[in-house]
């Protein structure tokens, strides 16, 4: 059986981004393989949260995760905080993890330009905790959208130099997933890039029918096709491609025809756009209020997943140091 393993920053409410670039495929993925799910707390300290929202924060996610249909009897759920194992493999794993290629990191050089004021060396070590959190569990297979292809190739370069360093085979290569099909990128509906928290351009799983129709109908548009069967821009691509995730393949399909004829109404195209968005996210937002307010469920969750998580995070670190030449005396 193989081992599954995804994660979550805990430093805003879950978005279509994350729903289709990860979790989908691992709610797909729970019932078949060995899955750990995570909410990785420590990772949200790079931005500085206020201590007062810290445990709320992880809370939202927790719910959301679960309300999305993880299920904590099947898989494994925890807060990565509460699994201090991965904090010791994160250290071990640093010392052979090179400065040079740890600032070569894309989302490192992004943060650079987003956070000048804030460059601290969790953003450095960022995907040397990334790789901790994977290779603590071993695992071979993570559920991860497109943003997240490079932080993977580095897992499996700190996984690959540890075996060749020691001579051995402990640390399998974690690949990431998406069952044979090309990672996805969700996009934002501000005319370019991904959907992020950092970008602020979130469709959220809470939000509500309201806000998601205001987001919507503000999304960047042009003044429409001139050719037929014109490229799209990708502003107006970006559209599509929300719309493939939500819509029937018949509502793309009409609005793809009145775009190739020259007739598209944009209006038109991001009411069923909202609406579609809306009727995907309604049953989520009511069982996320639901498990929201679920005290003590939530603690249940977060115990439970946290003893399991321990054991086999602790195995691991167990091997590791030996493997590396620590001894009790
Ligand atoms: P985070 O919290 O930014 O995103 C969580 C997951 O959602 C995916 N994702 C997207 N997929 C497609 N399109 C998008 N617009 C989009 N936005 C986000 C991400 O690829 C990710 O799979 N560093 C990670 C959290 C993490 C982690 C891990 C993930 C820490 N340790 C170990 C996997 C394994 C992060 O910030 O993801």
């Amino acid at each position: 059986m193989q081992t599954v393993l995804s994660g979550i920053r805990s430093t805003g409410n879950l978005h279509l981004g994350n729903y289709f670039g990860a979790i989908k495929n691992f709610i797909k993925m729970q019932h078949e393989n060995n899955c750990y799910f995570f909410v990785a707390d420590y990772h949200s300290l790079t931005t500085h949260p206020d201590p007062a929202h810290l445990h709320d924060n992880v809370r939202k996610v927790l719910s959301e995760y679960l309300a999305c249909g993880i299920d904590p009897d099947v898989a494994t759920i925890y807060i990565q905080s509460d699994v201090p194992e991965v904090t010791e493999l994160y250290l071990l794993l640093s010392m052979n993890a090179y400065v040079g290629e740890l600032e070569r990191t894309t989302t490192f050089k992004e943060k650079i330009r987003k956070q000048p004021e804030n460059i601290n060396a969790g953003l450095l070590t960022y995907a040397v905790l990334m790789a901790a959190d994977i290779l603590i569990h071993n695992a071979h297979k993570v559920p991860v959208g497109k943003d997240q292809e490079q932080h993977l190739e580095m897992t499996r370069k700190f996984a690959r130099r540890f075996n060749q360093m020691y001579k051995t085979d402990f640390f399998n290569l974690p690949q990431a997933y998406n069952f044979g099909e090309k990672l996805v990128k969700v996009p934002g509906l501000d005319g370019s890039g991904k959907m992020g928290k950092s970008e602020g351009n979130g469709i959220y799983l809470s939000d509500s029918p309201k806000a998601i129709k205001k987001k919507v109908m503000r999304a960047v548009t042009d003044s429409g096709p001139t050719k037929a069967n014109q490229e799209k821009p990708e502003a107006i691509q970006n559209l599509f491609s929300l719309m493939q995730l939500v819509s029937t393949p018949n509502t793309v399909q009409y609005f793809d025809d009145k775009y190739n004829s020259c007739e598209i109404r944009y209006g038109d195209m991001k009411k069923q756009l909202s609406e579609d968005i809306t009727n995907f996210t309604n049953p989520y937002r009511e069982r996320i209020e639901e498990i929201y307010r679920n005290d003590e469920y939530l603690r249940k969750v977060a115990v439970q997943g946290a003893e399991k998580a321990k054991i086999n995070a602790q195995k691991t670190l167990k091997t590791v140091r030996e493997i590396m030449g620590f001894k009790n005396f």
